[in-house]
C-alpha cells in the first residue's frame, strides 16, 4: 500500500466508522456451503480518524493507476472528475466498494457483466431513497444531469473484465412461498434482512432496485455470485428452480416508487438557525482516540444535539447531504446546505452559534462539509456523530418536504 493510499484510507475510516461491515458468520448454510467474510468490509473498519486529517484535501479519493492516462474532455475523465466528488468515498476510488457500510463494489466483475448501462445511468439519477445512495439526478433537485451520469457510467464501465452477458430477457417463473422458504433456510436474511432491508449487505427491496433491475440481473447475482464479496455463489448450492423461486420472493417486495417532486428547490439560507431566539447552545465534542493521538473537537453526540433543540436552545444544524435526501427526510429545524456548496454559504450562516453538520453515512460528506466551514475561518463547528439514521432510529423530529421544521 503507497503512502499516498494509506493516507487516504484513513481519511476515510473516518468517513464511516460504523461496525466493521461483514464480518459475518453466518454460519454453515446448507449444502455445506459457509459464507466467507471475504474482501468485503476491509476498507470500514471499527477505527475511527477525525476528517480533520482530510482537511487539505477534503476527501478526494485517489485515483487509480490507471486514471492518469484517461483524456479528461472525453467522457470516461469527466466521469472520473465527478467520481471522485459524488461517489469515491463510499464506493473507494477503484470501485472496490465498502467505504461506506452496504455501498457495493461498483467494480465487481459479476456485477459489471449484469448490470446494463441503463441500469448504472437510471441508478445514479434516481438512487436508492432510504438508503445512503442519494438520487443525484436534477430532476430530484440533485447535482447531476442526465449528460453526467452517462459519463459516470462509461467511467465505471473502465473497470469491467469480464464480458457483458444479456441477462434482460432470460426467462424466471418462480413461486414466491417456496422461495420464501428457500430465503429463510439459506440465511439470505443474515446479510440483506428478513425483508430485504439490507442489514450487513446492500438491500433488495427498494422500490427504485426493483423498477431497474430485471429478473436476469437478480437471478445472475444469485447464480453467480459476487466474488471476493461475501455473496456467495448458488448456482452448485441450490436448483435452478430454487433460484427462480427465489426470484419471485424478492420480487413481492417491489413497491411503487414515490414520483420526483419535481419543481426544483433552492434552500432559502438566509433563514436558517434553529430556534433563533433561544439561548447560544454550547457543546462538547467527544474525544476521540486513533493510535494513540486524541481528537477533541470533531464529533458532537447526536444525544446533546437533541437536548439542545428540546431545550429551545439556537444553533446552526447543517444538513450537508444533496438536496434529494433533504427532501426525502431531514431533522426538523436543520437548514439544507449540501457539502458542495458550503463556499457559497458561508457569507450568509450565523458564525456567532454552534454549527452542526450532519449526513446519512455518517461522516462523510458531513466531515467534508465540517472541513469547509473551518476553512471559511468558522471556530465552532462539528459533525453530528452518529448521522441522520441514528436520529431517526430514536424517533426524534424529522420529516420530508422543504419546510425546515416538522409538525409536531
Ligand atoms: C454516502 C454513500 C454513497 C455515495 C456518496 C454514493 N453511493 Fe452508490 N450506493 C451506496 C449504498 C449504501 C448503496 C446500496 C443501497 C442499498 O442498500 O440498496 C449504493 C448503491 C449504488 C448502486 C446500485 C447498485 C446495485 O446493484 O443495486 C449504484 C449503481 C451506485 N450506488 C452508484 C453510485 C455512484 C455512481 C455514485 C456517485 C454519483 C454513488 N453511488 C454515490 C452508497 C453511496
Ligand atoms: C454473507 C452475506 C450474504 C449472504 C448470506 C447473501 N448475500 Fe446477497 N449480497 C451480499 C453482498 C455483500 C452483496 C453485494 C456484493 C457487491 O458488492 O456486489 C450481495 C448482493 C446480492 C444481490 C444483488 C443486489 C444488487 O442490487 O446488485 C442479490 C440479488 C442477492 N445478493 C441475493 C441474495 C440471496 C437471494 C441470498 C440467499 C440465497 C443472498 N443474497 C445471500 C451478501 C450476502
Amino acid at each position: 500500500m503507497s503512502l499516498r493510499y494509506s493516507s487516504l484510507a484513513l481519511l476515510w475510516l473516518a468517513a464511516c466508522p460504523a461496525e466493521p461491515v461483514a464480518v459475518v458468520d453466518v454460519g454453515v448454510i446448507d449444502g455445506g456451503f459457509a459464507a466467507d467474510a471475504g474482501m468485503i468490509g476491509a476498507p470500514v473498519e471499527a477505527g475511527r480518524w477525525p476528517s480533520d486529517a482530510g482537511e487539505v484535501d477534503a476527501g478526494a479519493p485517489d485515483a487509480g493507476p490507471t486514471d492518469a492516462w484517461i483524456n479528461p474532455d472525453s467522457p470516461e475523465g469527466r466521469g472520473l472528475t465527478l467520481y471522485t466528488e459524488y461517489c469515491g468515498f463510499c464506493h473507494g476510488a477503484s470501485g472496490e466498494g465498502y467505504w461506506a457500510d452496504n455501498a457495493n463494489a461498483l467494480a465487481n466483475p459479476e456485477f459489471l457483466a449484469s448490470a446494463t448501462d441503463f441500469f448504472l445511468w437510471a441508478s445514479i439519477l434516481d438512487g436508492r431513497p432510504g438508503t445512503p445512495m442519494s438520487p443525484w439526478g436534477q430532476s430530484h433537485s440533485g447535482p447531476l444531469s442526465e449528460e453526467d451520469a452517462w459519463d459516470l457510467v462509461a467511467y465505471i464501465r473502465l473497470w469491467q473484465d469480464l464480458p457483458s452477458i444479456d441477462v434482460e430477457y432470460m426467462q424466471i417463473s418462480g413461486d414466491a412461498d417456496s422461495g420464501q422458504a428457500v430465503y429463510e433456510r439459506m440465511q439470505c436474511g443474515a446479510c440483506h434482512g428478513a425483508d430485504g432491508e439490507g442489514v450487513l449487505a446492500m438491500s433488495l427491496n427498494n422500490p427504485v432496485f426493483h423498477q431497474f433491475a430485471s429478473d436476469g440481473f437478480i437471478y445472475h447475482a444469485i447464480a453467480k455470485g459476487r466474488a471476493p464479496t461475501t455473496m456467495p455463489a448458488y448456482e452448485d448450492v441450490l436448483s435452478e428452480q430454487e433460484m427462480q423461486d427465489l426470484v419471485a420472493y424478492i420480487r413481492t417486495w417491489s413497491r411503487p416508487v414515490v414520483p420526483p417532486d419535481d419543481e426544483q428547490f433552492e434552500p432559502d439560507w438566509t433563514d436558517h438557525v434553529m430556534n433563533e431566539g433561544g439561548a447560544h447552545a454550547d457543546f462538547t465534542p467527544r474525544v476521540v482516540e486513533y493510535e494513540g493521538a486524541e481528537f477533541n473537537d470533531e464529533f458532537v453526540p447526536a444525544q446533546q444535539v437533541y437536548d439542545a433543540m428540546v431545550a429551545g436552545q439556537s444553533f446552526v444544524l447543517v444538513d450537508a447531504r444533496v438536496i434529494p435526501d433533504y427532501l426525502i427526510g431531514h431533522i426538523s429545524g436543520a437548514v439544507s446546505v449540501p457539502f458542495d456548496s458550503v463556499e457559497q454559504a458561508t457569507d450568509v450562516i450565523s458564525r456567532d452559534r454552534w454549527v452542526i453538520t450532519y449526513c446519512g453515512c455518517p461522516h462523510a460528506v458531513s466531515g467534508r462539509a465540517r472541513a469547509a466551514f473551518k476553512r471559511a475561518g468558522f471556530e465552532r463547528v462539528a459533525v453530528l456523530d452518529e448521522g441522520y439514521y441514528y436520529w431517526t432510529d430514536q424517533g426524534w423530529p424529522a420529516c420530508g418536504g422543504r419546510e425546515r421544521y416538522c409538525e409536531e
